[in-house]
């Protein structure tokens, strides 16, 4: 083996490997490598190392070698050694990061409280309930639950969601009518393409959406060489009147029951214009009813597929009402496109988890999702009143919109002298968000790049997501950040 030999013997149950190597005596080269397995951390402090005995016989080399060595060690303060209990790597010693790692940045500012938009409150997951659930469920379950899933999705859960969609969100369908996918995000990836759909895409592009909207939805439409057209929104919600006058226009993407991010619902009218338009051109309208149980004031909008089961397509989830972390959504489809989307889907179901379709079917039908439902709709109520009272003295000349539905509204800054001048606004205001801690968005980044109609300018404010014991602090946080502040 020459000057220099590698052991790696099992030494009292732990490998210890060595190269002892380079100049000098077997001493120095045993010095050396241990001295560095403890800088690279490789030996971690409070490690014990083998006897003298043992490691002297696995390395072939002299017992008082590897005692001298330890000695020597324990002297420049590697090793620490105590009568009976052996010698350790020391606890002082710092293992070095590796000479390849980058130098340690300054730990980045984390923000201190979330009023990101698009969070349930995750304290508020029903733990209990949804155990009780899924032990019942999972009793109760026939075998071929545990076998290949079906991609339609659990025959138990396409019937609660029949009854409780038509009950709740005035829904009209059939079981056969419904597929179960892994959220809304996926039902976009199942229509329009991408790996989800196995190269076989539902619909075509280009497809009409809300000017304002979420730029991770585009981004996934764009992925799948979906062209997006965006269709002007106001306090009225989307235009759908003018659907007709955007070329070529082969479905569109709408919200409803709360328009995503402003919060208007869709009024009437336009709710008409939809479906007048769906079935002059045979278009699909595309329902993303994402909070629509949340709604304060009255009574939920209902959902517009309930106006046309045959041309609209109803996309919901249990990420606003539950938790985005279970991935699980359904769509409601026209008959005309359950093959096609069973087809994007493949043989067997690959996505969403049996055993959670079991629990959430339990979980409707024992009536545990409306009472979760209707907890957290007060919960959010009460924060979103507490938002707009202390908004209201804080700031008065700052409107707070989008409020009568959903978990988070829209802090609209007052109107600046030009476009760049409101967009300068919003940005001093995200910084000064940033300056007390707190992560959030403007309205800017939900904006269209193509969007034509007049740009909106101001704060997109998530209320849902803190722990209530921090909501206080995070909503006077946000009003020390808010421009022209009293006080
Ligand atoms: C506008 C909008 N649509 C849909 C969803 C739901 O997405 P997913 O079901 O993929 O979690 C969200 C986020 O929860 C959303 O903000």
């Amino acid at each position: 083996m020459g000057e220099s030999w590698v052991n790696s013997a099992a030494v009292l149950g732990s490998d210890l490997h060595l190269e002892l190597g380079g100049p000098g005596s077997r001493r120095a080269a045993l010095i050396r490598a241990l001295r560095e397995a403890v800088r690279t951390g490789r030996l971690a402090p409070g490690t014990k190392l083998p006897p003298y005995r043992s490691l002297a016989a696995d390395l072939g080399i002299a017992r008082n070698t590897v005692a001298d060595a330890y000695a020597e060690l324990v002297a420049e303060g590697w090793l620490s050694a105590r009568q009976g209990s052996g010698t350790r790597v020391a606890q002082r010693a710092e293992p070095l990061r590796p000479a390849h790692s980058p130098a340690p940045r300054p730990p980045a500012a984390r923000p201190v409280h979330n009023l990101l938009q698009g969070q349930p409150d995750a304290a508020s997951f029903p733990r209990t309930a949804w155990l009780t659930s899924a032990r019942r469920a999972l009793t109760a379950a026939p075998n071929d639950a545990f076998g290949p899933g079906d991609p339609r999705g659990r025959p138990e859960l396409r019937r609660a969601l029949t009854d409780y969609l038509a009950r709740a969100r005035g829904v009209r369908t059939d079981p056969e009518r419904i597929v179960i996918c892994s959220g809304f995000a996926h039902a976009l990836r199942l229509l329009f393409g991408g790996p989800a759909s196995g190269g076989h895409p539902v619909l075509g592009g280009p497809l009409a959406v809300e000017e304002y909207g979420l730029e991770f939805h585009r981004s996934l439409l764009e992925a799948a060489a979906v062209r997006t057209v965006p269709l002007p929104v106001d306090e009225r919600g989307a235009c759908t009147d003018q659907l007709s006058a955007l070329p070529n226009v082969r479905a569109a993407l709408l919200t409803p029951a709360h328009q995503f991010p402003l919060g208007a619902p869709l009024h009437p009218d336009r709710r008409a214009a939809a479906i007048n338009w769906a079935r002059s051109t045979g278009s699909p309208v595309l329902e993303d009813d994402y909070d629509g149980e949340f709604r304060y004031d009255r009574q939920p909008v209902g959902s517009l597929q309930g106006l046309d089961p045959d041309h609209v397509v109803h996309l919901g989830s249990v990420s606003k009402s539950l938790s985005p972390a279970l991935r699980l959504g359904w769509m409601v489809l026209p008959e005309h496109l359950v093959e096609p989307v069973l087809a994007a889907k493949g043989e067997r179901e690959a996505w969403a988890s049996a055993t959670d379709q079991l629990t959430l079917a339990d979980f409707i039908e024992c009536g545990a999702y409306d009472r979760h439902v209707r907890s957290m709709r007060l919960r959010y109520r009460r924060r979103r009143d507490r938002l707009v009272d202390a908004v209201a003295a804080s700031a008065p000349h700052i409107a707070v919109s989008g409020i009568a539905a959903g978990l988070h509204a829209v802090l609209e800054l007052p109107a600046q002298d030009g476009e760049q001048d409101g967009e300068r606004g919003e940005e001093a205001a995200l910084r000064a968000a940033r300056w007390q801690g707190l992560a959030l968005d403007g309205l800017t980044a939900y904006r269209h790049p193509e969007a034509t109609g007049p740009a909106r300018h101001g704060l997109v404010v998530g209320y849902a997501t803190p722990p209530e014991h921090a909501f206080g602090t995070a909503l006077e946080a946000l009003c020390r950040a808010l421009p022209g502040r009293r006080g």
